[in-house]
């Protein structure tokens, strides 16, 4: 039997999104249905689709008691809204249903595991959250909640282990049919650690190990693990709470990031070679990954940052959009990332400028414009001390990206986007280049710039909420700067 609450979210869903005309969306990313959106949860593919599950408060556009939102793509851009999937109707998740993930069960049904959050009263009167993973099972569309939940508890820690902090686990099947999963906990010792659980049939899981601890290097809390195998390395995915900037790699706040590796598979431990940033912007947190039936490893992660998002007014009909689609790659010991080759698809109306001389000063270009647009951009080598392309512009308004070759420092700059309140507005990454030789492809959807340097070896995300008519785009150097563009509209 379905629940009330989960009756009444979705005929509340139903109802209001109909008020939000396509044009006041993202294009091509997906966002709340209608409320409020943070992360990817059970990114799979099930039945011949994407399914794409999230964070969702849908009665408010900012964050309240967790439902799962649901959505399912053929070409991961293109997504239809299902009912949501879970509401926080039953006592061990009552104060909401967290982040957790999807994998397809022995017998075609699909199995989400999620974190159910309860309240306990601790000793002085006060509230404390108690948070175990839980069970779904369903057709891809209603899901029932598992009669055994919890399946995972503080029972199932290693010694001294947080029941408060033990969240967002993260499932996949291995090729002899039997199930991982991994999932974050506050460790004794303060800090965030992942944990390795194992399942013969997806219902019954046992704990492996430890996998990796936080000891103080990146931020405190750990949330939103995922792990896998790729180009023979493994890959540790998690996003981390309060992080200290650590040069340009790490930025202060929550931060997606990665440890490249090899995990030992019997016990769980995972022998870290190299950190990075996910992401170099400013809105990304919390990525998933989902293995593709032609076998690529495509991320997508929540296009947010958690210390401004709260600032969005009341009134706005939804709010929360995830990133786009991105296949990974581990060359040179980073983790690459490109916007998945569906999006070529989407191209049309290609404008081309080959060798364009722009000298202190600025230059538009015929047929370069939009807030729909994928643009790439080489830069050859050349003497300019900066170099900058402008867009969503207009009289009021711009946003861009700018280097400086001789500090190899690239700036993502949303100051003049028309945010009227104090938040982070500008990140700026290392990137690699040879005399100012950089190649950079920007993609444009309304309410967000990705940036991907040189091939995807970093990315820079930044949301931007821009009134759309302001869609110029320039190009500026400070000396004598060379460059080819290519457009597509999307
Ligand atoms: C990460 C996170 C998760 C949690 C969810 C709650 O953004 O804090 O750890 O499951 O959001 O909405």
């Amino acid at each position: 039997m379905m629940s009330q609450m989960l009756r009444d979210a979705r005929a509340y869903e139903e109802q209001r999104e109909r008020l939000i005309a396509p044009p006041d969306r993202p294009a091509f990313h997906l966002s709340a249905r209608v409320g409020w959106m943070n992360d990817p949860n059970g990114f799979s593919y099930y039945q011949g689709k994407y399914h794409m599950f999230y964070q969702y408060y849908p009665y408010d556009s900012h964050w309240g008691p967790m439902h799962w939102g649901h959505a399912v793509s053929r070409d991961l851009l293109h997504w239809e809204y299902l009912p949501a999937a879970l509401a926080p109707d039953v006592s061990y998740d009552h104060a909401g249903c967290f982040s957790g993930s999807a994998v397809e069960l022995g017998d075609g049904r699909q199995l989400l595991m999620y974190t159910g959050v309860a309240h306990e009263v601790v000793e002085n009167g006060e509230l404390r959250d108690v948070q175990t993973q839980n069970l779904a099972v369903g057709d891809g569309v209603n899901y029932r909640k598992y009669t055994k939940n919890p399946v995972l508890t503080a029972a199932d820690l290693p010694a001294g282990g947080s029941r408060e902090h033990f969240r967002d686990p993260k499932m996949w099947r291995e090729s002899d049919g039997s199930y991982r999963m991994v999932a974050v906990n506050l460790a004794a010792e303060g800090g965030g650690q992942v944990l390795l659980y194992r399942s013969d049939d997806g219902l019954r899981w046992e704990y492996v190990g430890v996998v990796a601890e936080n000891r103080g290097r990146i931020g405190a809390m750990w949330e939103c693990p995922d792990l896998f195998t790729l180009d023979g390395t493994d890959v540790l995915l998690a996003s981390a709470q309060d992080m200290l900037p650590r040069g340009f790699e790490y930025h202060n706040g929550n931060g997606a990031f990665y440890l490249l590796g090899r995990l030992d598979p019997q016990t769980g431990r995972f022998t870290e070679q190299s950190d990075h940033a996910a992401d170099y912007g400013i809105d990304f947190y919390a990525p998933q990954t989902v293995l593709t039936p032609d076998g690529r490893r495509v991320m997508i992660g929540w296009m947010q940052n958690w210390d401004t998002c709260n600032l969005r007014t009341k009134s706005v009909a939804w709010f929360g959009q995830m990133s786009l689609p991105r296949e990974l790659h581990v060359r040179n010991g980073v983790l690459y990332q490109t916007p998945v080759r569906e999006l070529d698809a989407l191209r049309h109306d290609r404008v081309e400028h080959r060798a364009v001389t722009v000298e202190n000063g600025e230059v538009t270009l015929p047929g370069v414009m939009g807030r729909t647009v994928d643009l790439e951009i080489e830069l050859e080598a050349g003497d300019f001390t900066r170099f900058a392309i402008w867009f969503a512009r207009s009289s009021e308004y711009h946003t861009g990206v700018s280097f400086r070759p001789h500090e190899s420092v690239l700036k993502i700059d949303r100051k003049f986007s028309g945010s009227r309140r104090a938040i982070i507005h500008q990140r700026r990454a290392k990137v690699r280049h040879e005399g100012g030789k950089l190649k950079l492809r920007l993609i444009l959807d309304r309410y967000s710039a990705e940036v991907f340097v040189n091939d995807g070896e970093q990315v820079m995300s930044a949301t931007l909420y821009t009134d759309l008519t302001a869609e110029e785009i320039a190009f500026f150097a400070d000396g004598k700067a060379t460059f080819s563009v290519t457009k597509y509209d999307l």
